[in-house]
């Protein structure tokens, strides 16, 4: 039998098994779920010895969430494939937003909806359709690196690497955690932005006091806090913060009307920032406030506020120092007080971007196997989010090839309601690892 014959066959219990993945809200953001992130580490580690693994664990460093490394060691002359994925998933939010339960797969119009389908559940999935393509004796050695706090900005994973160094090392990554381009069309992505996130806190007055009797004379917390957030943009919605860096941008053009679509930014809305689509979304610095602790409406009462908090985070571009980003983000806000407002500062998580060389024997082969599964030629591409380890493990392993697939598609709504996963999208990413896989055993001499 083929292997796309093979695969094709596989594939419904693989699905099945990822339902059973999506069932466990290993929502690594809720300590009140620590224990589903757990069970999650478990029930990987149970799919991969059943998968036929010989040396299969859970890992954590500093008694972090729990990772799993499971590997298979390379047949005599064979190269060492280590397949990246996590399994932890951002919050489901407000179950309200959802048409289908968040943490009960369901299969809606050739697309199975759930929390973590795409992020990246399905990114573990796949890997595991391709080992059992292989029936659990993959061609070349294979090494599973499954994290479990990739959704809180990996905090342990350089102390992770360092513990397991060995056992991570690999010829190959192949990262399962981006976006296509677009359905049907297969991408490997070779930018990502970083990270900076900060905590601001805005203080005017040592107590509440009656909004009627002070107001026009004393400045409340929310007002200058307002107004310290609308500093951090021009008019234009361009980044406003001195000192931040822009990467070359690929001469690509992002359909505006699919922008729009995809996004669900409403008709009159208008675009914000300046250059390509491709250049402000993957290449350039993005600030946003996604977070405020100020009085809720339903405790409204004429007082003027004494504090308000605010979490900004800022995307950086790919090739920028994540730690001087953030703290040219600090100076930036504290340079701005509105009034004379105290302001304090409060670091958040920094996560580099990277820039990846997409070359070499092990890209051509990847290249030449996902043209074949896909029927059509990967396209190279940025993304604007941010995978943590792929910066640490590039400067860990300088001479291994990187490769970050997909299971994901503009559409997939990753981290936000009804996150979703294209099956025939699905079913074409399981065959096109499994063709790589076996491409990479079959190169003419290792590089
Ligand atoms: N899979 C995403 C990263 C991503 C998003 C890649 C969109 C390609 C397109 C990942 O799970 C993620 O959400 N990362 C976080 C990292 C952060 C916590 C440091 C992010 O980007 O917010
Ligand atoms: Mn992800
Ligand atoms: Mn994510």
């Amino acid at each position: 039998m083929s292997l796309h014959d093979v695969v094709r066959d596989l594939l419904p219990r693989v699905l099945s098994d990822l339902g059973d993945l999506v069932a466990i809200e290993s929502v690594s953001a809720d300590r009140a779920r620590a224990s589903e992130v757990e069970r999650s580490a478990l029930a990987i580690v149970g799919l991969l010895v059943d998968a036929g693994c010989p040396d299969a664990r859970v890992v954590r460093a500093n008694g972090g969430a729990p990772a799993v490394i499971a590997r298979f060691p390379a047949p005599a002359g064979m190269p060492t494939v280590c397949l990246y994925a996590h399994h932890d998933v951002q919050p489901e939010g407000d179950p309200v937003g959802w048409a289908t339960p968040p943490f009960m797969a369901t299969e809606v119009n050739g697309r199975l909806y759930g929390r973590g389908v795409s992020d990246d559940k399905g990114g573990f999935a796949v890997h595991l359709a391709a080992l059992r393509a292989f029936g659990g004796k993959p061609p070349v050695g294979v090494t599973l690196f499954i994290e479990g706090e990739e959704e809180v900005g990996s905090t342990d994973l350089a102390q992770l690497l360092e513990e397991n160094r060995e056992d991570l090392a690999a010829d190959v990554f192949v990262i399962a955690d981006s976006d296509n381009w677009a359905v049907g069309q297969p991408a490997f992505t070779t930018s990502l932005r970083g990270l900076a996130s900060c905590t601001v806190e805005v203080r005017t007055l040592d107590h509440g006091v009656h909004s009627g009797e002070y107001g026009g004379v004393v400045p409340d917390a929310l007002t200058a806090l307002c107004r310290l957030l609308a500093t951090l943009h021009d008019d234009q919605g361009n980044v406003a913060i001195a000192g931040l860096a822009t990467a070359p941008a690929p001469a690509m053009e992002y359909p505006p009307e699919r922008l729009r679509e995809e996004s669900g930014l409403f008709d009159g809305v208008d675009w914000i920032g300046s250059g390509s689509f491709v250049e402000r979304m993957w290449c350039k610095p993005a600030v946003s406030v996604i977070a405020l602790d100020a009085t809720p409406l339903d405790k409204a009462s004429n007082t003027l506020i004494p504090v308000a908090r605010a979490k900004i985070s800022a995307r950086i571009a790919p090739g920028e120092d994540a730690a001087r980003a953030l703290a040219a983000v600090i100076t930036h806000l504290n340079d701005h007080a509105p009034w004379g407002a105290q302001v304090t500062v409060t670091e958040g998580e920094t996560a580099a971007g990277s820039l990846i060389d997409f070359a070499g024997p092990y890209a051509d082969a990847a290249r030449a196997a996902f043209t074949e599964a896909w029927g059509r030629e990967p396209v190279l591409i940025g993304q604007g989010g941010s995978i943590p380890m792929v910066a640490d493990f590039g400067k860990a392993f300088p001479e291994a090839t990187i490769l970050i697939t997909a299971v994901g598609d503009p559409d997939s709504r990753a981290h936000g309601a009804n996150e979703s996963l294209h099956l025939a999208d699905f079913a074409a990413a399981c065959l096109a690892e499994t063709l790589m896989l076996n491409a990479f055993a079959h190169l003419d001499q290792r590089p």
